[in-house]
């Protein structure tokens, strides 16, 4: 097997043959949209790319400049890995390691404390330090079954075009944003894929988007798939993103999207946890779940991190945290929560938790309790009861989400 002659930088022109190099791995070849589409949100100065012999691209990673929403607190600075791929013949020899630790590196000399992901594999990042924070489930229903318990109003919702979409709904997602952990930033490139680059051969038979708004409380975004079976209408509608601010607005929303005429079937995906829909529903045993393990993160600056997020009720713990691949973060830390905000100072005490990186990772935005960790074997140990003082102090008002993959 040949090794890497280089890992490196690239710079702007060599964009497409990041692009073209990573689809290869995934077996695909993008057209000349996805080239553009590449080309708009990639930061060329966060991109690695690992050449062969030949001067091919053999490998690729990158990452964003995001704000990731934390509980009761400021986002934080996250780097978004994105577009990781080794090639066949350079595979398990340590090249993702290596693209790995240089980004985390990156990130933390930028000041950002926590990676995050999307795997294609679950399991390739757990011995990197990433665990699922936020996980999330696609939603399938037919029409005929989606009736609502108290059917909304839709009425106020309006259906606009691209050009209002553009100034309503980015202020809309930054004020679900402010109150659902896992989210990450868009940035205005990041708001043209989702809005302006539309095109017919993009959209497997499918409408354009619609978009749904209720100024000032929520938007749905959803295409239409035009369907006839013996006559009958049989319409497919996809909806690929809901926020509302307020229960009244997702109601309306949803009642929207599941009542479409000429359609058949509703489909959601990337929905968060706690989605309102289940509820909402007068039978909500007609929906099919599909369950995803969502936005991985990885702590990189530990005390970072915890101090950054709002905490329920008042408690002192100490963690000890085991990080094989980031020397500062391991250790032991004491977690003293008063009037929500968390100071975390490293010390010399005996430990009420001893876990990984990675568990905590797991746990962080208070979308898994550390309880159920402990009954799967992967706390190392605690006192007892300790497990559940970490997960009080944690709990959140809303699962974290992250609604879509990066
Ligand atoms: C996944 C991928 C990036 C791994 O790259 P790589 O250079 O072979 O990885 P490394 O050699 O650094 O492997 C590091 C470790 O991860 C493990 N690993 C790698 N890929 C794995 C996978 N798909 N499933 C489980 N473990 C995996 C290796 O066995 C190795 O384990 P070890 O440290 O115990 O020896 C590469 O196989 C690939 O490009 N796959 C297809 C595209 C893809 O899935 N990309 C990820 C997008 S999120």
């Amino acid at each position: 097997m040949p090794e890497l002659s280089e890992l490196r930088a690239i710079d702007a022109a060599e964009v497409p043959a990041y692009a073209r190099a990573f689809a290869a791995v995934f077996g695909s070849e993008p057209d000349a949209h996805a080239l553009a589409r590449v080309a708009r949100i990639t930061e060329s100065d966060r991109v690695l790319v690992g050449t062969a012999a030949d001067g091919s691209i053999a490998a690729t990673a990158g990452a964003y400049s995001f704000d990731l929403s934390v509980p009761a607190g400021a986002p934080i600075g996250c780097a978004g890995i994105t577009r990781v791929s080794v090639r066949a013949d350079h595979r398990r020899r340590g090249v993702l390691r290596r693209m790995l630790q240089q980004l985390h590196r990156q990130a933390l000399d930028r000041g950002e404390p926590v990676a995050a992901l999307w795997p294609s594999e679950v399991p390739i990042y757990g011995r990197f330090g990433y665990g699922p924070s936020a996980a999330c489930q696609d939603l399938e229903v037919s029409r005929s079954s989606a009736q609502l318990r108290a059917p909304a109003d839709p009425g106020p919702v309006e259906l606009v075009d691209t050009a209002s979409a553009r100034r309503l709904l980015p202020p809309l997602r930054e004020a679900v944003r402010a109150q659902r952990p896992g989210l990450v930033s868009r940035t205005v490139a990041w708001w043209e894929t989702v809005l302006d680059e539309d095109p017919p051969d993009a959209r497997d038979g499918a409408s354009p988007r619609f978009h749904a708004v209720l100024p000032d409380r929520g938007y749905a975004i959803y295409r239409v798939h035009q369907r006839w079976t013996d006559g009958a209408p049989a319409g497919r509608v996809e909806v690929s993103e809901l926020h509302a601010l307020d229960p009244e607005s997702a109601a309306a929303l949803w009642a929207l999207v599941t009542d479409l005429d000429l359609t058949e079937r509703i489909v959601a995906r990337r929905r968060p946890l706690d989605e309102p829909l289940w509820h909402l529903l007068e039978d909500p045993g007609r929906l099919r779940i599909t369950g995803h393990w969502g936005l991985h993160l990885r702590l990189l600056d530990v005390p970072a991190v915890l101090a950054a997020r709002g905490y329920a009720g008042e408690d002192r713990l100490v963690l000890e945290v085991d990080d094989e691949l980031l020397a500062h973060n391991a250790g032991r830390f004491a977690l003293c929560v008063e009037d929500g905000r968390a100071t975390c100072r490293r010390v010399d005490e005996p430990a009420d938790l001893v876990l990984d990186v990675r568990e905590l990772a797991t746990v962080v935005l208070g979308g898994f309790r550390l309880t159920a960790l402990q009954a799967a074997g992967r706390v190392r140990s605690g006192t007892p009861g300790a497990a559940l003082r970490l997960d009080r102090l944690l709990f959140t008002d809303l699962a974290p989400w992250q609604d879509g993959v990066f």
